[in-house]
Parts: C-alpha cells; sequence; structure tokens
C-alpha cells in the first residue's frame, strides 16, 4: 500500500534536473501525479519557443532580441489530455509539435539565448507559486527554484540514455539511428553544460541518483520515500 500524507504534513516543491535522456521527464510526471502534485516541465517552454522560431523565419544565432520578445509574449499553460500533461501555448496543444528531433536540436541554442531565458525563468517561477510542484529541467534546483524542499539530480550513463531517447522516439513512430542519437545527445549535453548562462549542473544540495539499471517504478518509488520524508519535517 501507497504512504499518503497524514495530516498536518505539507507540500513541498521538488526540483529534478539532469540531462537529456536521464528518464527525468517520465519519472518526474509519475511522480507529481502520485503525490498529486503540479507538474511543470520547463524544457517543454524552451520547445516551445523553438517551435514558433522554425514557423517564423527566424534564426537562433542572429536574431536573439526578437527571439527574446516571442518568449515574452507567449502563455504557458500544462493541461491534463487524456490524464498526460500537455503544454498548451496560447491555447494551442503543442504537445506533439515540440517533441520533434528538429525542434529538440532548436530548443538547445535558442534556451541559451539570455533574453529567452529571462522570460521562461519568470513563467516556470509563476507555474510554480502554489505549494506542490514537481519541476522538472536542466537549472530548476540551481535558478528557477533554488529554494526547493527538495532536488534531485538525475542521470545515467550516456548510452543508455541515447537506447532510452530512441525507443522515446519509436513510440512516436520516428526512426533514428543509435549512432545518429548519441551524436545529437552529446553536442546538446555538451552545449548545454557549458554554456555561460545557467549551464546543466548539480544544485550543491541535490541528492544525485544514476538510474542505470534501475525500472521507472524504482526510480519513483525512491523519489517518492525522499519527498514523503521532506513532507513530514517541512515547517
Ligand atoms: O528537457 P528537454 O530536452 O525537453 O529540453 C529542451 C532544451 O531546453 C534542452 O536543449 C535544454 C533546454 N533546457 C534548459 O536550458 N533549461 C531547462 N530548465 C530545461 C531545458
Amino acid at each position: 500500500m501507497r504512504n499518503n500524507p497524514g495530516a498536518g504534513n505539507k507540500k513541498c516543491s521538488v526540483a529534478i534536473d539532469g540531462p537529456a535522456g536521464s528518464g527525468k521527464s517520465t519519472v518526474a510526471r509519475k511522480l507529481a501525479r502520485r503525490l498529486g502534485y503540479t507538474y511543470v516541465d520547463s524544457g517543454a517552454t524552451y520547445r516551445a519557443v523553438a517551435y514558433k522560431v522554425l514557423s517564423s523565419g527566424l534564426q537562433a544565432n542572429k536574431d536573439a532580441d526578437e527571439i527574446g520578445q516571442v518568449a515574452g509574449r507567449l502563455c504557458f499553460e500544462f493541461r491534463d489530455v487524456d490524464g498526460q500533461p500537455h503544454l498548451f501555448v496560447d491555447g494551442e496543444d503543442v504537445e506533439e509539435a515540440i517533441r520533434t528531433p528538429e525542434v529538440g536540436n532548436l530548443s538547445s541554442p535558442v534556451s541559451a539565448i539570455p533574453q529567452v531565458r529571462e522570460h521562461l525563468v519568470a513563467a516556470q517561477r509563476q507555474m510554480a507559486k502554489d505549494s506542490g510542484v514537481v519541476m522538472e529541467g536542466r537549472d530548476i534546483g540551481t535558478v528557477v527554484l533554488p529554494g526547493a524542499d527538495v532536488k534531485i539530480f538525475l542521470t545515467a550513463s550516456v548510452q543508455e540514455r541515447a537506447r532510452r531517447r530512441q525507443q522515446q522516439l519509436q513510440e512516436k513512430g520516428i526512426y533514428r539511428d543509435l549512432a545518429e542519437i548519441l551524436q545529437q545527445q552529446q553536442q546538446r549535453d555538451d552545449r548545454d553544460s557549458s554554456r555561460d548562462l545557467s549551464p546543466l549542473r548539480q544544485a550543491e544540495d541535490a541528492t544525485k541518483i544514476v538510474t542505470d539499471g534501475m525500472s521507472e517504478d524504482e526510480v519513483v518509488d525512491l523519489l517518492e520515500k525522499i519527498v514523503r520524508q521532506a513532507e513530514a519535517t517541512k515547517e
């Protein structure tokens, strides 16, 4: 039987960071559902800006100000569709459109634009303003929610992450070579970790979990235990 929070337990803010393919999205989603918390996928907001950029003719390496303005105008909301959280931008369900490899690749240079980060960090904090939130990304524990009650850094070996990414894409009917995924993932990891602004980095007070050899449910069980303990001791 699952532990439910006892009377008096307070809801927490949970920051989950990690590299692409670490499994954090699925795990964060399941964890939020179990806890009855709001789920916020911060990466989806960067993908949404990249998606808008793709159809606008703007270029990530040249049009930083214009892309920043696009980011500042968008209105984000996560809504449940058939039991799954979907990102809606200005009322449009963009969940499927933002998951293509093209959008994924462009989201990395787009996320390195300071004007974009400024607007999206503000939007993400706004989505986390009510207690009981699981937010996942790259800089949640370090920048977006530095005061989060629980900070997790989720990672896995490079090969394991590429295999998982390939499987996720296959489930969407997109077939890609493992070597191609490995190469793109490495490029994104390098860019995301080496950029000056909010690079992917483990917060000093985060718990690091390496998920190689663990099932999704095992990871969720472990995280739920950590959050339940935090709920029980939260002032
Ligand atoms: O997690 P994801 O693959 O959906 O993220 C898409 C891109 O956005 C990725 O290149 C990293 C970037 N990102 C970021 O810079 N900061 C975040 N908090 C989340 C994602």
